[in-house]
């Protein structure tokens, strides 16, 4: 299991350090929001935000846009320090215009869902892209409660795409159900509040060892 620290409940003023003791404490990815105000209600921040904690990271950088249309900014995206780009199947009219874009710039490529949207959305996309996304909250803000009911989305993929495919689950993951989301499926665990709002060391160490 990979966990993925999301950077959106981190205390920005300091984030660079927040992000090192993140990594310092064994997680492996550093999980990326970027909204827009439109696709979801919340606005973020941009690229040049984590562009500055490229350099003194080696986390793989996990960039899940929540934007309108991201063929617009995948590009520059990719120039900020992505590893990968994880766009949502309900924002874009071409889906596999926007994977071989990520694709033709040598970087990996994933396609969310929201809670509602089914399975189906996705699955003609498994095959060609590199992790799917099951959104467990509404996108757009942190700190917010599971979804219970994507659990046989997250399950139904797994049997779907096989057992090394990457399976990312967002929204609402603790130590009290990150074991539950796993045995779901998921192997590409998102946490942000778990994470950030606590002590970052004893977090991370407590999901990793929750299992
Ligand atoms: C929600 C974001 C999530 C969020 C998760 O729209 O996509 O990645 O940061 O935060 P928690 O883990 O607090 O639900
Ligand atoms: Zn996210």
């Amino acid at each position: 299991m990979i966990l993925s620290p999301s950077m959106l409940s981190a205390d920005f003023s300091i984030l660079g350090e927040q992000v090192e003791e993140a990594e310092r404490a064994g997680a492996q990815w550093l999980h990326i929001d970027v909204m827009d105000g439109i696709f979801v209600p919340n606005i973020s921040f941009g690229a040049c935000v984590y562009k500055c904690i490229r350099e003194k990271s080696k986390l793989f950088f996990d960039v899940h846009l929540m934007i309108t249309k991201p063929e617009r900014y995948i590009e520059d995206f990719i120039s900020a320090g992505a590893d990968m780009i994880t766009f949502h199947v309900e924002a874009t009219e071409d889906v596999q215009k926007c994977i071989d874009l990520i694709h033709s710039k040598g970087k990996k490529a994933g396609v969310a869902l929201n809670p509602e949207t089914p399975v189906h959305a996705v699955v003609p996309y498994a095959d060609k892209a590199d992790m799917l996304l099951v959104m467990s909250v509404h996108p757009g803000y942190g700190g917010q409660k599971y979804i219970e009911e994507v659990n046989p989305k997250i399950s139904e993929l797994r049997r779907l795409c096989g057992e090394d495919f990457l399976i990312e689950v967002d929204g609402g993951i603790k130590q009290s159900n990150i074991k539950a989301v796993v045995d779901c499926g998921a192997n590409v665990i998102v946490a942000g509040s778990a994470v950030f709002n606590d002590d970052i060391t004893g977090s991370v160490k407590g999901l990793l060892g929750a299992l």
